[in-house]
């Protein structure tokens, strides 16, 4: 039986009703991966409307390039990481946009394309990569960080409990023959937390790896204060996440931008008015339907956030 090979993208009507996108207007998706907002960004721009769709996986790009072809010049694919958004953007000769989204994290494809080692219920090589030119891979955090320094990566970046002993069995583990494998990491920590620790701690600290390996939060820091400052007034910046840390950077970094006051630094001085950038769209972050999540397992974690800029 043939299957789709694109996957409905998450959040799909959702994402649009907030980014509004409008006839001519031009668009950036940050995270283009296989292409499927993008495709519905232009239609809904129609007559005129542009896309630029940045990924920093250059299979994404080739992927998306060849699904949007018959769009024509309307998408500009881009190979480059959004934390670098204002470069993309200046690169191009644009100096506003009238709506970015960002879809972040590994798209299904990577997942599930066996050579990329971002999942645990493989046996693949521990790379976890997006963008496939940079040095620093997951078989390297985990075979040369010190033990302290592992605790710290998968205690920040995985929230998981008991970091310190994932760290040290790890340790453990590599001092036998390096780690090489997604098997082998996964090995590593149910030697020590038992197959009890099950799935999900199995994927704190693969989650934790990944995030240092791509150094993903400080990219999202950088390219979302970009995009705050790259959209035109009435413009939209439409977020969607999939774990607790994105999402409180997302929300703490709109209610920053959102801010009309800042404090004056003593008690004796009232706070100092200041221009707020955007307007916060989402009190709460928007989640997938159940009907959706029945459909899509990966809807489950989505929350999103959109601001309008003012
Ligand atoms: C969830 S997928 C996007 C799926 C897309 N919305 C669709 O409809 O097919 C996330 C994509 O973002 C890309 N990505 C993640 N972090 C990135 C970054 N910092 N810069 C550029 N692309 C990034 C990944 O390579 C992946 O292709």
């Amino acid at each position: 039986m043939e299957t789709n090979r694109f996957h409905t993208p998450v959040l799909l009507e959702e994402s649009l009703s907030l980014l509004r996108p409008v006839p001519g207007g031009t668009y950036v998706d940050a995270t283009v991966g296989g292409g499927g907002h993008a495709a519905a960004v232009l239609d809904k721009s129609l007559p005129g409307g542009r896309c630029i769709g940045i990924d920093t996986d250059r299979e994404a790009i080739a992927e998306a390039t060849t699904r949007l072809a018959s769009y024509g010049n309307r998408f500009v694919p881009v190979l480059a990481n959004f934390g670098t958004l204002d470069s993309v953007l200046a690169r191009l000769s644009v100096s506003e946009v009238d709506g970015i989204l960002f879809d972040l994290g590994v798209s299904s494809h990577q997942l599930d394309e066996p050579s990329r080692g971002f999942s645990f219920r493989a046996d693949e090589p521990l790379d976890m990569r997006m963008d496939r030119t940079q040095t620093l891979h997951a078989a390297e955090v985990v075979n040369t960080y010190t033990v302290q320094e592992l605790t710290e990566v998968i205690r920040r970046f995985g929230e998981e409990r008991y970091a310190k002993r994932v760290a040290a069995s790890i340790v453990r583990s590599r001092s036998k023959r390096p780690l090489e494998t997604t098997g082998d990491l996964a090995s590593a920590i149910t030697q020590t937390l038992g197959h009890a620790a099950g799935i999900k701690s199995l994927a704190r600290v693969f989650q934790a790896i990944r995030i240092e390996v791509n150094r993903e939060l400080e990219q999202l820091t950088n390219g979302l204060e970009h995009a705050i400052r790259l959209t035109r007034p009435g413009g939209r910046i439409v977020l969607i996440s999939y774990h607790s840390l994105e999402d409180r950077i997302v929300k703490n970094v709109f209610r920053e931008a959102s801010r009309a006051t800042r404090p004056s630094g003593t008690s004796l001085l009232p706070d100092v008015p200041i221009r707020p950038r955007v307007r916060v769209l989402t009190r709460k972050p928007v989640e997938a339907s159940p009907f959706e999540v029945r459909a899509n397992a990966r809807a489950r974690s989505a929350k999103l956030r959109a601001a309008e800029k003012l």
